[in-house]
């Protein structure tokens, strides 16, 4: 009788401490996926680089409709460390984007992560990957991007990197240029 007391306490004190725990409910603007891929494999290239063009035509197609498909990163760009390229979805999108990127990643590693304006947050431990985790460089992510949300804009949001990552192997590849004092992500 008195064990079965015991368990009955311990059960309530636990839902008691479920109830107190606080929850985050900070607004996410949209969601990023990276899609990396190791530009000195080829066969790995050539799959990344057709899975954006039926990115692509999901866009096109109307099914991604409030999804936009960034430039090609053929090397490290910010704080992802292998060649890469984005897409920008907002929440409305996010139900058919999530579920055409889980299907159809094939042998690729996506990086999907939401973008509060905690960025260095959104990258390191509210971020999720599909196929094996490919380490980010974190630190030039910023804390609280405060006015430099990214809102999934057509009309690209200038990004700043540190100079010594800006400059790494993306000739023309990408329109974000370095300005001073912007996020990353
Ligand atoms: C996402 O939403 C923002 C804010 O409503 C809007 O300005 C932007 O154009 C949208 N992006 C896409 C790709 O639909
Ligand atoms: C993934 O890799 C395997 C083994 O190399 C290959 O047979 C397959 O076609 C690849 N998947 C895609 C979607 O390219």
């Amino acid at each position: 009788m008195a064990k079965i007391f015991q368990a009955a306490l311990v059960l309530m004190t636990a839902t008691v401490l479920v109830w107190c725990k606080y929850y985050d409910e900070s607004h996410v603007n949209g969601y990023h996926f990276h899609v990396y891929f190791f530009s000195g494999v080829q066969r790995n290239t050539q799959e990344a680089l057709a899975f954006r063009d039926a990115i692509q035509q999901q866009i096109y197609k109307g099914n991604l409709r409030n999804c936009i498909l960034k430039a090609v990163n053929t090397g490290p760009f910010g704080p992802h460390m292998v060649a890469n390229y984005e897409t920008c979805c907002n929440k409305s999108s996010i139900a058919e984007a999530l579920s055409f990127f889980m299907i159809n990643h094939g042998n690729l590693t996506v990086l999907f992560h939401p973008l509060t304006r905690y960025e260095r947050l959104d990258h390191t431990g509210r971020e999720m990957f599909l196929g094996p985790r490919i380490p980010i460089d974190t630190n030039v992510l910023s804390d609280d991007l405060q006015d430099y949300l990214d809102m999934c804009t057509t009309t690209e949001q200038v990004k700043v990197y540190p100079t010594s990552v800006a400059t790494n192997g993306n000739p023309g590849g990408n329109s974000r240029k370095a300005a001073p004092k912007q996020p990353l992500s």
